[in-house]
């Protein structure tokens, strides 16, 4: 069944692609999503890229004669995070279903868009595209951006104390209510940790996580926006969450003695 099928949660799904600096992904990516996917609304969200993306954008919105594609432009450039969060509510003020993080440089294959999918018409809350699941694999990435990924992972496997195999993972999937739970508000996160700290918040309020193998392949037009400052943001707050979830539970468990005793 496709994702358009009556009945199926994912009938109306949106797929947000945030973007900077994207001129030529991203008109691929939007052919190779509604070549794969045609019921697929997307929504770009682009932080006022120099390279003119946001007007290519509104060109592919024009050109669109079924209207799937919408555009939303903001005027700086906010972080991965405060992108999606704006996508996010704008989804959330429309009747999606499901809300797709991808992003615009190919890495995310939209023709692996319908295992997530199908994942959440099963019933999960949160669907993450995962790399280092047994089926999921990474093409042409440099040694050294493999090390920090796996190293975060592990890392934050280890912190937070959670099973997910790619807890940093950018293709994804929600279930619309998940979000509304969420006070969207509150999160401060910029860079790629935003995706540690929805994840993590999902985890501790009991929502279904469930990782489907994906084929990740480093983009051959462009430049990743990765940093030092976003992966120190991202350690600083994935220790500081790791400990307060330890005190929390210490705090508990002495609780739970006092009122035992
Ligand atoms: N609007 C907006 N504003 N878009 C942004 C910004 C921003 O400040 N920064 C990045 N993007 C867009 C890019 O244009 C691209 O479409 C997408 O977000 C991902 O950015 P990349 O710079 O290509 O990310 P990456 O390949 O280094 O990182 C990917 O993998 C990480 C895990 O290894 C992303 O999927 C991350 O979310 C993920 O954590
Ligand atoms: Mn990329």
């Amino acid at each position: 069944m496709t994702a358009g099928s009556m009945g199926q949660i994912s009938a109306k799904t949106l797929v947000i692609i945030p973007t900077y600096n994207e001129k030529e992904n991203l008109p691929k990516i939007v052919g190779r999503l509604h070549a794969a996917l045609p019921a697929t609304h997307v929504l770009v969200v682009d932080d006022g890229s120099p390279d003119g993306t946001g007007q290519i954008a509104d060109d592919l919105a024009g050109a669109d004669a079924e209207k799937r594609i919408q555009v939303m432009h903001r005027t700086e450039k906010n972080g991965l995070g405060a992108a999606y969060i704006a996508g996010f509510r704008w989804g959330l003020e429309r009747d999606y279903t499901v809300l797709v993080e991808m992003d615009a440089d190919g890495s995310h294959s939209p023709e692996q868009l319908h295992r997530l999918l199908h994942q959440v018409d099963q019933g999960a809350d949160l669907v993450i595209g995962s790399r280092y699941v047994p089926g999921g694999s990474v093409v042409n990435w440099p040694k050294r951006r493999e090390i920090l990924s796996r190293g975060g992972n592990v890392y934050s496997r280890l912190a937070l104390g959670v099973k997910v195999k790619d807890i940093t993972g950018g293709y994804r999937a929600y279930r619309r209510e998940v979000l509304e739970a969420l006070d969207l508000d509150s999160i401060e996160s910029h860079g790629y940790c935003f995706q540690v700290d929805l994840a993590w918040r999902l985890i501790q309020g009991g929502a279904t996580v469930v990782e489907v193998p994906i084929t990740f392949t480093e983009r051959e037009i462009g430049e990743s926006k990765m940093s030092g400052n976003i992966v120190r943001e991202a350690l600083l707050k994935v220790t500081a969450w790791g400990f307060k979830n330890r005190i929390q539970k210490l705090k508990n468990l002495t609780k739970r003695r006092k009122a035992a005793a």
